[in-house]
């Protein structure tokens, strides 16, 4: 357990756009931060921080919190493990109670697989440390010219050459047999259990935040019957589709240098890495998924692939970067001369000159794929359609016109093919996709009365929204506090709302608890909805406190107000906006009115009744609209 003064200090310490910087490119946005979701793959941006509430909030997923709900949510994290990792960030030393047993069943499943998997590296490091070890593998280490600092830098380590070695070690250490079977360390077959690796040098794959979640295994020598690389199964922390090796190592400083490059194998990270080109990933011999992209790009928007230098491994992964192109990411690509790869290539050329070719041998993806596969088609003129057809298809993956069209005239040149039939042909493609674009959204298609209902539904739940936002972020202010009459805002504000019936429950139960507190003559800030209780009226809160960036926007258009303005003239905002709920909850009133009017068998008497009721919202809803200056409502 982690002292109370200790979580406080931490607390006290922490700023969420530091913290969550450390993960995705924030961007300043008026007095918050935006960027795109690392929780969907979105592409206009929806995701916030607020330096001010130190929150964040995900528009797309709904999710929101403070840093340490951030980095939970990021990266698997326990609240313990989150505090962890602010302390080891801000320096802080952690005091525990000494009695944590690592097999202990209080702890659950991930952080024992995470600390097997840590002390398994420690040993495995051990191992490379040992006399066979240091005789055969960290020898090989040596003669591929990895240095003894990016040894260690990438935790680099070695299996010894037995059956159960690091099973019994892991025995041995107190862990529970079911969390050592879980880490995929060791293979339980027929009862019997054994290494995985046996002999090999040990990749260590680090998440994000550098902890360890896998593992990659080498042979050192070149076996015909075994498999060069011997890798960990997905477990409950490794989903190989979603992890790039060398990530956190390089994360900073793809952020910096605003480029990704990624390489095929492990040994490409660490080559590349040494020789000071310290941006790079492997997507560990597959062509990239969306979800690493997706990674990549909280980072930049800059991917670069390299690839080998033979042809049919090129082709190969030529349709996986359409996915990249679609994702609105610039792709390019370099190429290695014939039978080396960025591992060899780096090791036989001097660092200064080796940064230079990736420099001057970069090209774009598009004019890469163009090129290949002109040479191709004039080995095989009859290919040329289909080749075309392939081109346009990638052209049409990019999001952006300008792009597309700087992309044909480059295509038609190289080609030789006029550009006009090509953007015809590149039409075709995407109208075929924009259609059936539209025929999905007419299938959604509501009826015109209906819709009217639901538009003004959707208006009563926006500036009900927006009432309560003012509540929220408000609650603490007093207004006119230059009369010698101060009074609160809460009082103005419960006052106003009295015969207003609010239609979400949550926003029910958070006006509820001002009325209680102030009937105790307290004050409420929004640290009491986001430090105790209910967790759903906390969500709650954190849309309503960050609603306040989506609809700054349209405040000022609409309402030709600021937020800065807001606060200064905090009564008359309040009132506006409670009056343009109550115009809302009128307009509905009205309508539902007509609709009863509309009823088969009705009395005469009643048909009176609504007709009068008819009247009297009519001119209620005139005088409200008078009021806010909006004479021509109808
Ligand atoms: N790979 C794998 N299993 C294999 C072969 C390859 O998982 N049997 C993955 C590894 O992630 C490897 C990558 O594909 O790093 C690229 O393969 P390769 O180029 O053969 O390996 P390198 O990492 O380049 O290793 P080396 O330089 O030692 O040949
Ligand atoms: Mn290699």
């Amino acid at each position: 357990m982690i002292q109370e003064d200790t979580i406080k200090q931490i607390k006290e310490r922490i700023d969420i756009v530091e913290v969550i910087s450390d993960f995705i490119s924030l961007k300043k946005s008026g007095s918050s931060y935006k960027a795109l979701s690392p929780f969907s793959s979105e592409k206009t941006p929806s995701f916030f921080v607020s330096p001010s509430k130190q929150i964040f909030k995900c528009f797309s997923t709904g999710k929101g919190g403070d840093a340490i709900e951030f980095l939970m949510l990021m990266d698997g994290l326990t609240y313990i493990e989150s505090l962890k990792y602010l302390a080891k960030k801000y320096g802080i030393e952690i005091t525990e109670s000494s009695n944590e047993n690592y097999s202990s069943s209080r702890q659950s499943k991930k952080e024992s697989l995470y600390i097997i998997l840590k002390k398994s590296v420690s040993y495995f490091k051990e191992c490379l440390n040992s006399i066979d070890g240091k005789k055969i593998a960290y020898s090989y280490l040596i003669e591929r010219g990895f240095e003894k600092t990016t040894i260690d830098l990438f935790d680099l380590g070695y299996s010894l050459d037995k059956w159960e070695d690091t099973y019994l070690f892991l025995k041995d250490s107190g862990f529970e047999e079911k969390y050592i079977l879980d880490s995929g360390l060791v293979i339980n077959k027929n009862k019997k259990k054994y290494d995985r690796f046996r002999n090999r040098i040990i990749f260590p794959i680090h998440n994000v935040t550098g902890k360890i979640i896998a593992f990659g295994a080498r042979i050192l020598s070149d076996l015909k019957d075994q498999p060069k690389y011997i890798n960990s199964p997905e477990t409950m922390l490794y989903k190989k589709s979603e992890v790039l090796y060398g990530i956190f190592h390089s994360k900073n400083s793809i952020r910096s240098s605003d480029k990704c490059y990624v390489v095929e194998g492990y040994t490409d990270v660490i080559s590349l890495y040494q020789k000071g080109i310290t941006n790079v990933v492997s997507s560990s011999g597959t062509s990239l998924t969306n979800e690493q992209i997706k990674l990549i790009k909280r980072y930049t928007n800059n991917i670069t692939i390299l690839f080998d230098g033979d042809e049919a491994g090129v082709k190969a992964s030529l349709r996986g970067i359409d996915m990249i192109l679609e994702r609105d990411a610039n792709v390019r690509v370099i190429l290695f001369p014939e039978g080396e790869d960025p591992d060899s290539y780096s090791r036989n050329t001097n660092p200064s000159l080796f940064k230079d070719y990736l420099v001057e041998n970069e090209i774009d993806f598009i004019t890469f794929k163009v090129n290949l596969l002109n040479k191709f088609i004039k080995n095989d003129p009859l290919k040329k359609a289909d080749t075309i057809k392939e081109i346009l298809i990638s052209i049409s993956k990019i999001p952006d016109t300008i792009k597309r069209s700087v992309y044909i005239k480059e295509t038609s040149s190289i080609i030789e093919i006029e550009e006009n039939i090509l953007i015809s042909e590149l039409n075709k493609i995407l109208i075929s996709k924009n259609k059936f674009e539209l025929n999905t959204e007419s299938g959604k298609k509501v009826g015109v009365r209906n819709k009217k209902v639901v538009l003004i539904d959707n208006a009563i739940d926006l500036q009900e929204k927006e009432c309560m936002r003012m509540l929220v972020s408000y609650g603490t202010s007093e207004i006119d506090s230059n009369e010698i009459n101060r009074s609160s805002f809460i009082k103005y504000f419960l006052s106003e709302i009295e015969d207003i019936k609010f239609k979400n429950k949550n926003h029910v139960k958070i006006i509820q608890c001002f009325r209680n507190e102030l009937s105790k003559d307290n004050v409420i800030d929004t640290n009491y909805f986001l430090d105790n209780g209910d967790e759903e009226i906390k969500n709650e809160v954190i849309d309503l406190l960050s609603s306040k960036y989506e609809l700054s926007e349209n405040w000022k258009q609409r309402y030709n107000i600021s937020i800065t303005e807001e606060k200064e003239i905090l009564k008359k905002a309040t009132y506006n906006n409670i009056l343009r709920l109550k115009f809302r909850l009128i307009q509905k009133m009205i309508k539902d009115n007509i609709k009863l009017l509309n009823q088969k068998e009705l009395s005469i008497k009643m048909e009176k009744e609504i007709i009068l009721d008819h009247q009297k919202l009519k001119n209620i809803e005139i005088e409200i609209a008078n009021e806010l200056g909006n004479v021509t409502s109808k």
